[in-house]
């Protein structure tokens, strides 16, 4: 093929991907079939597919039950209230799946270990692989804005992670078996961290954590539960920042603020 017609194939190809994720997004819930594959830290490596392996193209909605086992692996014994750092050592230099083989580093997360409000992204970008931080790149400066000029507080206040630790090439949604297996970890944070609110930031966040497929334009702004705290979904600031109207920072703001106060109630 010659290089022209290389690049316009590999710009169609960008674009389509571009607005796969935006309908995806926006609740278009007609996907293919759900890996519900459990996470499970301890069990044996499935064989991962090799960098030039053909991975699945449509981002899935993760399994629905949270890893168990994997979530003891990070607490010692079970039922007991993991540490951050006590998470954090059990998921090491992890290879548990194929997101490991590209990674610059893995991206933890952020802030107070005893915040009230905690935030679940999706996955590290560009620039959060770079500097091991969540959301640190475009979307973070706006989510980071809307915390600290939005909500009068400090970043450093709350907490911040995501369902994914390592980033997904080309900044992809992160595929169900690869949120599956990172799902005790986040699960971990959320037990360590022990937030009065959670806020599910967009339609992977928000699916995963409530086993379910969403429209996150439909859901978002209403209350739910996730291991018995409460969960606000939201939009995503990459999507906010895709569709700056004034609608959706209107919504974005409302929801963070209902947060805030639910975690100062
Ligand atoms: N950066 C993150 O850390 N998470 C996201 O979901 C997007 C950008």
């Amino acid at each position: 093929m010659d290089r022209a017609l290389a690049a316009e194939a590999r710009a169609v190809l960008a674009a389509a991907r571009g607005w796969l994720r935006e309908v995806h997004e926006e609740g278009v819930e007609a996907t293919p079939e759900i890996d519900r594959t459990p996470a499970v830290a301890s069990a044996p490596r499935e064989p991962q597919p090799t960098a030039d392996a053909p991975v699945e193209p449509v981002p899935l909605l993760p399994a629905a039950e949270p890893a168990q086992a994997g979530l003891e692996a990070t607490t010692g014994e079970p039922g007991a209230t993991p540490s951050l750092e006590s998470v954090r050592e059990a998921l090491g230099e992890c290879t548990r799946c194929r997101l490991s083989e590209a990674r610059t580093q893995i991206v933890f997360g952020d802030g107070n270990p005893d915040a009230d409000l905690l935030f679940v992204g999706e996955g590290p970008g560009a620039e959060e692989d770079r500097r091991g931080l969540p959301f640190v790149g475009r979307a973070g400066e706006l989510l980071t804005s809307m915390i600290e000029k939005g909500l009068g507080i400090s970043r450093s206040e709350v907490y911040i992670c995501n369902i994914v630790k390592c980033r997904p090439p080309e900044n992809r949604t992160p595929l169900a078996d690869e949120a599956a297996t990172c799902r005790s970890f986040l699960d971990g944070q959320i037990d360590a961290v022990r937030p009065r609110a959670i806020v599910a930031l967009g339609k992977p966040a928000t699916s995963l954590l409530l086993g379910r497929d969403v429209a996150i334009t439909r859901i978002r702004g209403n209350w739910h539960e996730y291991r018995g705290i409460p969960l606000m979904p939201t939009l995503h600031p990459a999507y906010v920042l895709r569709q700056y109207s004034p609608e959706n920072r209107r919504n974005v703001w409302n929801d963070l603020k209902a947060a805030l106060a639910r975690s100062r109630e």
